[in-house]
């Protein structure tokens, strides 16, 4: 089998991360049999390691870990080794406690935990390229060694410090970015509250202010502190290119995860040789899959498309959310090849061994406190096989039926202060929107909103409210080209710097729309309104009304109670071979799912009404073979039709008319031909 990345592979990515510096080296030769028994093909290591490699400063000790590079390559394991920058050890905060990060209120962080680093920091920097640089040198030729993981999930704990140096960095950011102290007056809007600057030298970190800071300002110091997380990757990633020719190099993503909000990874994407990402399940009462699904198609549209893979998330439990369940019997397998139906060429876990000290002691992992005779070590040596059974999809491309645009710095925007309502949250109207389409068995794209659509007959925008000209010319040459498009409100009302598009609502839209948007009237909480549709339909919705002005576009439901009654709530606007839907209130799922129904009519997609509902259908494709996954969720068998003949290759057995998919289960069919 032909190799892919990460080097050496020639199977899919099975294993986790592997912390053998917590156990005696004896554990290490049960470790690798037990590895082998499980069918591990790659691990993660190094990754919190600095202050066991480095002890002292200048001071090395490497033996453990060429050791441990050799065992894992005597026993056919490859290994994805980290930098460890993510955790300087304490020696190291004593001669540069400056390099500890400070939050907005100015409190400084302390050692002890991880993730501890102002990341503009220059003898943070230089270290971190000391460490790399020698571990590059060392093991750049290891048999063993399959990928560069630099870092740890930028980004968290920390998205951004307010230190001096910060301070000063940003005033070199900004000087590289507007060039003049008016351009940034201009842009930030500063002759609003007497804000303005005469020089550089004047301007700050948004630290903690009397009421409402600037919000341009705000929203430059989340583009600066991504940027400034990217500078310290590239860095590390250019040493070990230089070093470590022909290896790639990663770092883990955290694409979904709400709590991770700070990192635009359309940027981030085409920085690292292969996408991976990091997902676990947040117990919130919403279904755990349909996040896990979105996650895996954000994390595969970072990738352009191209296959990724999952090196994070959980055999069962974890252990950072206030309750955490353990999961069900069979529902790792289906997370796991869920990832692998969406793109990920395997799935890996945190973390190898269960730790008996630390932080994360209660967090699940291959192979658990109980050993071998445990439910989930039994489940790992299963899920391994079916990993294994399905190499040959290596390489095959997720087939997407919509997108669902996307932006970090919109949703950044979003969420600063003294919005309309605190109740409308970009986020959830992403989930909703998202959730509705899967609720329809399509498979979506993520797409940033300046990208090319002409591949979709259907893009929905959940709530965009920062939006260029350049994405309303792009959405409007979609529609006029054919496209269905779908808006929710609150999209395209500031442009970049959070100033609000010259003219009426929705700026750049309004053209694409066939509508204005006079004035936004959120509701109160528990408040409701009715919007009537054609053939006494009715639909109801919360959080949001706004007084639309149609202007071409055709009134489907209008609002029946409330200020805006007698208003527009849900509009069309045809324009030249397409279709543009408005929504101008929050639907919940019932609604969503009328409004999406229309519009996938007009998209001529058909309904796929013989999937039951949690039973996921995605497809696979590529120069071996399409491949269809069936993945249900229920507690109830299914059967799904298939439109070919075909292999299921968990099973080996022959598949035709109806694939039947047992409670719980998953089915992976080469279909013929
Ligand atoms: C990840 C992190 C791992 C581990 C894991 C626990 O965010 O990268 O090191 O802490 O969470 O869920």
């Amino acid at each position: 089998m032909p190799e892919t990345i990460p080097k050496g592979l020639t199977r899919l990515a099975f294993g986790g991360d592997y912390n053998p510096e917590q156990w005696p080296e004896s554990v290490w030769h049960e470790d690798v049999r037990l590895m082998r028994e499980a069918g591990v093909t790659m691990v993660s290591v190094g990754i919190f390691s600095w202050a066991l490699l480095e002890p002292s400063p200048g001071e090395y000790a490497f033996g453990w870990l060429d050791r441990l590079l050799d065992l894992l390559h005597a026993h056919g394991i490859r290994a994805d080794l980290g930098t460890p920058t993510v955790a300087p050890p304490a020696w190291f905060y004593r001669a540069q406690p400056e390099a500890l990060p400070v939050a907005a209120d100015g409190t400084r962080y302390e050692f002890g935990s991880r993730g501890a680093i102002c990341h503009s920091n220059a003898d943070y920097r230089e270290a971190a390229a000391a460490i790399t640089t020698r571990l590059a040198t060392r093991y750049a030729d290891h048999p063993a060694l399959a990928m560069w993981h630099v870092h740890n999930e930028y980004g968290v704990p920390v998205s951004a410090c307010y230190c001096e140096s910060c301070a000063a960095h940003f005033r070199r950011w900004l000087r590289a970015t507007y060039e003049t102290v008016d351009a940034v007056n201009e842009a930030w809007g500063t002759a609003f509250w007497g804000q303005r600057y005469a020089d550089f030298n004047q301007i700050n970190p948004p630290r903690v202010t009397p009421t409402v800071g600037n919000p341009a300002q705000a929203l430059d110091y989340k583009r600066f502190a991504d940027a400034t997380l990217r500078e310290n990757f590239v860095a590390e990633r250019d040493i070990l290119h230089r070093l470590s020719p022909g290896v790639p190099v990663t770092t883990n993503f955290m694409t979904a995860l709400s709590q991770c909000d700070s990192i635009d990874y359309w940027a981030w994407g085409s920085e690292v040789d292969l996408v991976t990402n990091d997902h676990y399940l947040i117990t919130d009462g919403r279904r755990t899959h349909v996040n896990l699904a979105m996650a895996a198609d954000l994390t595969r549209s970072v990738a352009g498309g191209a296959p990724w893979l999952l090196l994070e998330h959980s055999t069962s439990g974890i252990n950072w959310q206030p309750r955490n369940p353990a999961k069900a019997p069979g529902q790792m397998a289906r997370n796991s090849l869920a990832h692998v139906a969406r793109g990920s060429e395997g799935a890996l876990f945190f973390q190898w061994r269960q730790s008996r000290r630390g932080a994360e002691k209660f967090h699940s992992a291959m192979l658990p406190h109980g050993g071998t005779d445990t439910r989930v070590w039994r489940e790992v040596v299963e899920l391994g096989a079916s990993v294994d059974s399905l190499s040959e999809i290596r390489g095959t491309r997720t087939v997407a039926d919509a997108a669902v645009l996307w932006d970090w710095q919109s949703w950044w925007a979003q969420n600063l202060q003294w919005r309309p309502s605190e109740d409308h949250d970009a986020r959830e109207r992403a989930d909703a929107f998202y959730e509705a389409l899967y609720d329809r068995h399509l498979t979506v794209d993520f797409a940033h909103p300046e990208a090319d659509l002409s591949a979709y007959p259907l893009v929905v925008v959940p709530a965009l409210y920062l939006m260029t000209q350049a994405a309303g010319r792009n959405l409007t040459e979609y529609v006029e080209n054919g496209g269905t498009l779908v808006v929710s409100y609150f999209s395209g009302i500031v442009d970049e710097h959070d100033a609000v598009h010259d003219g009426a609502y929705p700026g750049p839209l309004r053209d694409v729309l066939g509508l204005t948007v006079e004035e936004f009237s959120p509701l109160l909480p528990g408040d409701r309104v009715r919007i009537a549709g054609p053939e006494g339909s009715e639909l109801t919705g919360d959080v949001w009304t706004e007084f639309v002005v149609p202007r071409g576009a055709d009134t489907v439901w209008t609002f029946a109670d409330g200020l805006a009654a007698g208003r527009p709530a849900i509009t069309r606007h045809r324009l030249g071979e397409g279709s543009a839907w408005y929504v101008a209130t929050r639907l919940a799922s019932d609604g969503l799912d009328a409004v999406l129904g229309w519009a996938a009519d007009d998209a001529r997609i058909a309904p796929r009404a013989e999937l039951p509902r949690d039973v996921e259908a995605v497809r696979r494709t590529g120069e071996s073979g399409t491949y269809l996954f069936v993945i249900n969720h229920t507690s109830s068998d299914a059967k799904v039709p298939l439109e070919a003949h075909g292999t299921e290759l968990l099973t080996g057995d022959r598949a035709a008319g109806r694939l039947a998919v047992p409670a719980g289960a998953v089915r992976v069919v080469r279909l013929d031909g």
